[in-house]
């Protein structure tokens, strides 16, 4: 079969995980590359042997190639939304990185535009693809937990408590939209979401705890507007009560990422540095266990994608419509730890 040509557009952290996959799999090639930053696009350009006339400093350039099948989209989050509304008028389908956009206002854009001109796409909550996840699913599908009555969640990084780290753009609001919350928050607020049901209401604390940082390539320091941690109670639809610990000041933790759910007949733990592993208690059983999680429930991002373009997804890739809900849910907790109270997460309310 043809390989689908894939274009990558933004060149920094994130674009190496998509290009491995791309790599990866016998289904799709690099056959483009954008980055605004012309060292980034000449240096990968040459590593993966991408001609001068498939590299671009402007992502429209790009999309305009009749040849191109696809892209994925890992810029800053500030850039999102134009990238990806360009990519739908020009009908190109897309892999969109998270949080999909700056605010609720810019998704439901995005998500009515879609809905006018539907495309392949995919918004990157990778943790989907998880294995331990993707067993966790089907164990409260099968209703071997029973009714959910807690979801305590944490996601924790340690890597803000490096002073000397400049005022890179995840410090920025206008550049990021939030700071751990969009950035670590989105992607426990897609598991839980596609576990245990919607959330419909938040209360939440957040804070700044190193308040300025050096400007990078200049003299100079500049504040830091985002949430350096940011600690919420939800209520989902179901009426199970959660918590949820985002922090990137959680000294010694990497990329700590921890769920536990608990019903009325059973409890599971799924833990990020436990690979393709969970932990029980079903019914009477005495203590937790481990469990192994079966290889068929094993799943690659970039290849759940490039299956998506080929007509052959399984259903459980996040859509539009899900980043639109991620994106609401953030908003509504900012919302709520500006103003220190109680916010409902209401979807109507966005919809034009
Ligand atoms: N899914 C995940 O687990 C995961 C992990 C890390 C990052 N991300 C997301 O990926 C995105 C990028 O994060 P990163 O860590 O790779 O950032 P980064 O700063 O390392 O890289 C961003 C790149 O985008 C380029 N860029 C900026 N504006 C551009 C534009 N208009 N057109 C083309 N290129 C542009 C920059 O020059 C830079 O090379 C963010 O939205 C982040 O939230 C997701």
């Amino acid at each position: 079969m043809k390989k689908l040509k894939i274009g990558v557009i933004g060149l920094g952290g994130i674009a190496n995980f998509h290009i491995e996959g791309i790599l990866a799999s016998g289904d799709a090639e690099v056959w483009s590359l954008c980055d605004c930053n012309a060292k980034a696009l000449l240096a990968k350009g040459g590593e993966l042997n991408v001609p001068a006339s498939r590299r671009y400093t402007n992502h429209l350039d790009m999309l305009k190639d009749p040849e191109l099948d696809a892209v994925t989209i890992g810029t800053p989050n500030s850039n999102h939304f134009a990238i990806a509304y360009d990519a739908i008028k020009l009908n190109k389908p897309f892999a969109l990185e998270k949080p999909i956009a700056m605010n609720a206002e810019e998704a439901a854009v995005l998500k009515r535009e879609l809905e006018a001109n539907p495309l392949p796409h995919m918004v990157c909550f990778s943790y989907r693809y998880k294995s331990a996840v993707r067993y966790a699913k089907k164990l409260i599908e099968l209703g071997s937990l029973g009714t959910i009555n807690h979801v305590y969640s944490q996601y924790l990084q340690s890597w803000g408590i490096r002073e000397d780290i400049p005022l890179v753009w995840r410090f920025r609001k206008e550049l990021s939209g939030s700071g751990a919350l969009g950035d670590l928050g989105s992607h426990i607020l897609d598991l839980t979401r596609i576990l245990v049901g919607e959330t419909v209401r938040v209360v939440a604390d957040a804070g700044t705890i190193v308040k300025e940082r050096d400007l990078p390539g200049a003299e100079g320091k500049g504040e830091v507007d985002v949430d350096d941690f940011c600690h919420v109670l939800s209520r989902f639809e179901s009426g199970a009560s959660a918590s949820m610990s985002i922090s990137r000041f959680a000294y010694g933790r990497g990329n700590y990422q921890q769920l536990e759910i608990y019903g009325t007949k059973g409890a599971l733990v799924y833990n990020l540095e436990e690979e393709d592993t969970i932990h029980v208690k079903l019914g009477e059983e005495r203590e937790f266990r481990r469990v192994d999680i079966p290889v068929e429930f094993r799943a690659g991002q970039m290849q759940s994608f490039f299956n998506l373009l080929n007509e052959k997804g399984d259903g459980l890739d996040a859509t539009i419509e899900d980043g639109y809900i991620n994106q609401l849910t953030i908003d509504r907790i900012i919302q709520s730890f500006t103003d220190e109270r109680w916010v409902t997460v209401e979807q109507e309310a966005e919809h034009g």
